[in-house]
């Protein structure tokens, strides 16, 4: 009877507390979800759907099915240049927030999502979030990046640039299939451009163009279609992704096994992570036996440099390395991507005036303007009109970075009008802006001859063409990839 009666009594308890996890739980959720985001929060006022209000995860779906850009277009064309995108998160498109979040001195950070990007465990441009840091860095750099350095016939860029050129050329003379896979073989041009530029030859500079089947391969894990949704694991499920690829032994062999990489090993930017930190090593033996010339002014060398001269900011050799990988991983899609999307512009059957009037261009030059090898030389292609409003038209329309650019400032501030509290993400994206139609009549037309002044106004569009950013972190790389800017 006793026995009966304390069974009866613990199954009432246990219904009770059933009951009161099952209603906190509820109300945990109402308070997550409805509370928090769109009745106590600051943000509230700020226009856009209620569903990206409340969880970052709506954004995080749009992201899933690769629409997550053209969703924030989107929803600025239905709720105007403020729109909220996630309980923490704004998105603006006006010029007064571009200057206000990406202005010079503006005091905006880059956000937690930028440390994805370090590097064998080391910061570097890209991913330092204070100003202060980031500017020390940049001081060593920029002047090696300049538009002086980039066209001087002196300098490294300029014959590397009409050699890779050449190459190119070349390869398509040579292996014709292989050269038309435009993709791949834009990124072995992009390759081979970028790390003789960082490394230089003999310490890491590439020689895909040129049939170099080792080197090629070093972008197997970057044309590998799967990469996409490694992206999205490591943004939204940062720790997860983390620890799955840290694993190793079995329990790794078993991860891979059961299908849980989002990506198969090699994760994006292996290849090349491991060609840089090779690169440094033997740059950095060479150093130890005095080999190094002083005529290299490859990036890493300057660096090296830098950090012999005993100056500040302290330099170790991995922060070397780290610094010229970050440039490798930042300049290798965006160039290759860039120029991927401006052939394909181009050999559209819609677009063959454009063609026909590019080849006209260049086929005008005069004798002068070609080097010895018969290749357009550095200076005179920077002054083809035409040629110019092809790429800017492709770097407004197809832009290699669309997405927003995440900043935030460690105190509040009025952005347009709205109070931002602190350490909230606000951002731009080049797909937004670039698709202003009281900027860019058309915004979805292919029109190069909008830069040459055909339609609209000339200077408002160059104000609103933002594909390398703006402000102290604008691209390092403008003038490698673009020195008409
Ligand atoms: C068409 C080609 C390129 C485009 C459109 C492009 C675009 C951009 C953009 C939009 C940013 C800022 C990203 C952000 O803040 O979220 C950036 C930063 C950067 N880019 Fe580029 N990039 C290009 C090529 C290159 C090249 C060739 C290099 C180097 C070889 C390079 C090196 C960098 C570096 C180091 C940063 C960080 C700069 C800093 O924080 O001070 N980029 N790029």
């Amino acid at each position: 009877m006793g026995g009966r009666l304390e069974r009866t009594l613990s199954q009432e308890v246990s219904k009770h507390v059933l009951w009161l996890v099952a209603v906190s739980f509820v109300l945990y959720l109402l308070h997550q979800l409805i509370y928090k985001p769109l009745i106590s929060s600051s943000l509230r006022h700020i226009p856009g759907p209620k569903t990206f209000a409340a969880t970052k995860w709506r954004l995080a779906l749009c992201a899933y099915q690769g629409n997550a850009t053209r969703k924030v277009y989107q929803l600025h064309q239905k709720h105007g240049t403020a729109v909220r995108i996630g309980p923490n998160e704004v998105s603006f498109s006006s010029l007064s927030a571009l200057r206000t979040i990406y202005g010079a001195g503006s005091g905006f950070e880059r956000t937690e999502f930028y440390r994805m990007f370090d590097v064998y465990g080391r910061q570097n441009l890209f991913t330092f979030a204070g100003t202060k840091e980031h500017a020390e860095r940049k001081k060593i750099l920029a002047h090696a990046y300049s538009k002086s350095a980039v066209t001087s016939p002196q300098g490294v860029a300029k014959p590397l640039i009409e050699r890779t050129v050449k190459n190119f050329l070349e390869l398509l003379d040579r292996e014709k299939e292989k050269a038309q896979e435009i993709f791949l073989s834009l990124h072995w041009f992009s390759l081979d451009s970028i790390t003789g530029f960082l490394y230089g030859e003999g310490y890491g500079g590439t020689d895909a163009l040129r049939g170099n089947e080792e080197h090629r391969q070093l972008l197997d894990d970057i044309v590998e279609p799967t990469r996409k949704r490694l992206s999205w694991y490591a943004v939204y499920l940062r720790g997860y992704t983390k620890w799955l690829y840290g694993k190793t032994g079995l329990t790794g062999r078993m991860i891979e096994a059961i299908g849980l990489l989002p990506m198969k090993r090699p994760a994006t930017y292996t290849g090349i992570r491991s060609h840089a930190l090779n690169a440094w090593k033997k740059f950095e033996a060479a150093t130890q036996g005095g080999k190094i010339s002083n005529t290299d002014l490859s990036i890493l060398q300057r660096l090296w440099r830098h950090s012999e001269s005993g100056k500040r900011p302290h330099l170790d050799g991995l922060d070397i390395a780290s610094e010229a990988a970050d440039h490798f991983l930042a300049g290798i899609d965006t160039t290759s991507d860039t120029l991927t999307f401006a052939i394909w512009a181009l050999s559209r059957p819609e677009h063959k005036e454009h063609q026909d009037k590019l080849i006209q261009e260049v086929n005008s030059m005069s004798e002068n303007c070609l080097n010895e090898e018969g290749i357009p030389t550095v200076e005179a292609a920077d002054k083809l009109p035409y040629l110019d409003a092809v790429l800017k038209e492709t770097l407004r329309l197809y832009a290699p970075l669309p997405a927003l650019e995440p900043r935030s400032l460690p105190v509040d501030c009025t952005i347009d009008g709205f109070l931002v509290p602190a350490g909230t993400i606000v951002g731009m994206s080049p797909y937004t802006l670039h698709r202003n139609p009281d900027v860019f009549p058309q915004p979805h037309k292919f029109m190069p001859e909008r830069w040459l002044g055909e339609y609209g106004d000339l200077a408002e569009m160059k104000r609103w063409l933002w594909a390398f950013s703006s402000g102290g972190r604008m691209c390092i790389g403008i003038q490698q990839v673009y020195p008409e800017s």
